[in-house]
């Protein structure tokens, strides 16, 4: 089975033919960096008309890199949310069109779904599993039970924390995206020059909220004089993410050996999953719990289609599709 994923819930037009053999014959971005960097963030509606103007190339390229023809393909799988709503319908529309020329199954991919599958495509991971979703767009803790059960364990009540790293870097004036850039500073800073909290890391709260870290940093950014000044804030503002993500994943694996779900790996997906002294410190909590660990890398672990192919597989698999009239979601909670 060959599947095309597309992708194009956020800055992203993405897309990519991934066989159930786990082979990612190709794996196109087409990355809008240089459309939203002048602002600091993403622009919806720059994003809805970059997704317009790439998509046709980027499945093309698709085709191209994998050596394969359109008509070769079993099925179509494509994100239609949550995301930013033009780029979603972008997306999803051509997805379903493609579908419909080519008399194929096509699969509705929910972006949290696929980022937390996305490591049975990369390793061997088996059900259940714990997985930490951190990127720009969501914050949550979930068991994957099977590709089509997600039991949340907690989730942001307010950013999330990718927004938190974009923010610090706009306020130090490092420019978009503001994770890479962020760590890179880091690596040369204090991480104890600044005091920042620790938000909601008291009771076994498995709950997220990264409102008041951004405050904090505002502040201590405003103090910000020198580069020296940066680096430091840019390494307390790491540390402090990391100590919050390495409490939260204890606690959530001290729920789960409560509740006797026999987790077999303990997974780290999104964007932030790419920062290394993040994954130090969850590797670190694993080790202590005798738990295996994984990361997707790099180019997987950000937004991309071959994440979105693999979800259209396990459905598939487990014979679920979708129908073509299926409504792009801009807010769909995992199931
Ligand atoms: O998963 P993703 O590509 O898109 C969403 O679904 O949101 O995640 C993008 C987020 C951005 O906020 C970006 O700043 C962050 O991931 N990010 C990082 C790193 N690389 C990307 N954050 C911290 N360290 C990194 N190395
Ligand atoms: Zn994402």
């Amino acid at each position: 089975m060959k599947v095309l994923g597309i992708e194009s819930s956020c800055d992203e037009t993405a897309a990519a033919l991934v066989t159930d053999e786990k082979e990612i014959l190709s794996n196109v971005i087409c990355s809008q960096i240089e459309e939203h960097k002048p602002f600091g963030g993403v622009v919806p509606e720059t994003a809805a008309r970059a997704h317009l103007e790439k998509i046709d190339f980027t499945v093309k390229k698709a085709l191209e890199d994998a050596g394969s023809e359109l008509s070769e393909t079993s099925a179509i799988a494509g994100t239609c949310g949550p995301g930013l709503i033009g780029g979603v319908i972008v997306g999803s529309v051509f997805a379903r069109t493609l579908a419909m020329v080519l008399n194929v199954p096509f699969v509705a991919v929910n972006h949290l779904e696929a980022h937390a599958l996305s490591v049975r495509l990369t390793d061997d991971v088996q059900f259940p599993y714990l997985v930490l979703s951190i990127s720009g767009g969501h914050c949550h803790l979930c068991i994957v039970r099977s590709a089509a059960d997600f039991e949340i364990l907690g989730k942001t009540s307010d950013d999330s924390v990718g927004e938190s790293f974009d923010k610090t870097a706009k306020l130090l004036g490092f420019g978009y995206p503001g994770g890479p850039a962020v760590e890179k500073a880091a690596a040369f800073g204090d991480d104890r020059r600044f005091s920042l909290p620790r938000p909601m890391c008291r009771n076994g709260s498995l709950d997220f909220s990264f409102a008041g870290l951004k405050t904090a940093v505002r502040l201590a950014a405003e103090k910000c004089k020198t580069d020296r000044d940066k680096f430091d804030l840019c390494a307390s503002f790491q540390k402090a993410v990391a100590d919050v993500l390495s409490y939260k994943m204890r606690e959530a694996l001290k729920v789960c050996e409560k509740k006797n779900v026999a987790l077999t790996a303990v997974a780290a997906v999104g964007g932030v999953a790419a920062n290394k002294s993040v994954g130090i410190v969850l590797q670190n909590v694993c080790d202590r719990f005798g738990m295996r660990f994984f990361t997707p890398p790099l180019r997987l672990c950000t937004d991309n289609g071959a994440m979105a192919a693999w979800v259209g597989i396990e459905k598939l698999k487990i014979g679920l599709c979708d129908g073509l009239k299926f409504a792009p979601r801009p807010r769909w909670p995992l199931p």
